[in-house]
């Protein structure tokens, strides 16, 4: 897209009340994530976004891009991971050395650690190994500055991972590239962002799930409402373009996904293949894997050494966290948010 096509961003933003903003303060403990309201649906977006907002909107798309997209804790590495698989017919070699953040830039995450690589870089001289300053100086360049210009420099295809509403991504992916859109059960998208958001210190969340549920529901977590994020994509799924995905489909049966995807990207899939491909995704094989397990991570202390990113990987394991009155708030929040639209999700 040449500048001078270069479309205006949509959207307006807005301040979020001040009794969200001490909510969101009360509960999580690190106090520079600045959140704003954007849009007509209100998406909770930290502040820098906006600053990328339009760039991200006029980012030059490729034929051969694949795009997988969710609202995060929906399965997006197992599905990322699967794709890539299938696209690159099967290089186990390179999925296993090259670990999957490298494979797959992720579009706004440079939005959540803006403030924390200010402050890295703030102390950074009081680490004394070289060796360790210089992987946190590449770390924060992964995680802290907007992806748009490195994807200019990759080579095709490229493969993305997105956490951004439908709606904040270039109007013409679904006309140019490929998209892959995962939902999961909004109870359990609750309790996995739950464990992420105690996992990852850029958050470190320090209220009970409780806490973390009235949050959810109420739309005061980043990139929440969720069903709008979920409908959102929903209604493209008939685009050839799109492909729509469930959690609760991969967990009861994986193979279908699988061959689902194939013919989507244009592939074909053997017996054998599929066989060693399932064992490769499996629960067991994936949280030791660390190409996917972002264990790494702790290493720069940007997580916390008591939970994991790949944690229970259940289909309903919400039931262990409710309580009767959330069970029946859950019921009757997913009912009113369910009656404008025919999406239904799959019992798991
Ligand atoms: P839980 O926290 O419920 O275990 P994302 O990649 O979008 O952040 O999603 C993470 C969720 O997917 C986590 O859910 C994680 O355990 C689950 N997951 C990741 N890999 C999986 C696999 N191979 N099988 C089942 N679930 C998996």
């Amino acid at each position: 897209m040449g500048e001078n096509q270069r479309l205006r961003f949509p959207f307006d933003f807005k301040e979020i009340e001040p009794e969200e903003k001490s909510e969101i303060k009360r509960l999580f403990n690190y106090p520079k994530i600045d959140l704003i309201r954007v849009g007509p649906k209100g998406y909770l977006m930290p502040r820098p976004y906006l600053e990328q907002a339009e760039n991200i909107y006029n980012l030059p798309i490729r034929p051969s891009d694949v795009y997988v997209a969710s609202f995060q804790r929906a399965g997006t590495t197992w599905t990322q991971e699967l794709v890539w698989l299938l696209a690159n017919d099967f290089d186990y070699e390179t999925a296993l050395s090259v670990p999957i953040t490298h494979r797959y830039p992720f579009l706004e995450i440079f939005m959540l650690y803006t403030e924390w690589r200010k402050d890295t870089l703030k102390n950074i001289d009081k680490i004394e190994s070289k060796e360790k300053k210089e992987k946190i100086l590449k770390m924060l360049e992964v995680m802290a500055q907007p992806v748009t210009e490195k994807l200019a420099a990759m080579p095709s295809p490229r493969f993305i991972k997105t956490h951004l509403p439908m709606s904040f991504l270039p109007p013409t992916i679904v006309d140019t590239a490929k998209v892959i859109y995962i939902a999961r059960d909004a109870r359990d998208i609750a309790v996995s962002s739950y464990y992420h958001a105690r996992l990852f210190k850029v958050m470190d969340f320090v209220g009970e799930f409780k806490d973390f549920w009235e949050i959810f529901m109420n739309d005061r977590f980043v990139q929440t409402p969720y069903f709008e994020h979920v409908k959102e994509a929903w209604n493209l799924r008939h685009h050839p373009n799109m492909l729509f995905l469930f959690y609760e489909e991969l967990s009861k049966d994986l193979p279908a996904v699988i061959r689902r995807v194939a013919d989507f990207l244009g592939k074909e899939v053997t017996e054998e293949q599929m066989t060693r491909l399932c064992d490769h995704l499996s629960f067991e094989n994936f949280k030791k894997n660390k190409s996917v397990n972002y264990e790494d991570m702790k290493e720069f202390d940007i997580v916390s050494p008591k939970e994991s990113f790949i944690r229970k990987g259940k289909a309903n394991g919400w039931h262990d966290h409710f309580d009767e009155e959330m069970t029946q708030q859950a019921e009757r929040w997913i009912e009113e948010s369910l009656r404008d639209t025919d999406l239904r999700f799959p019992h798991a």
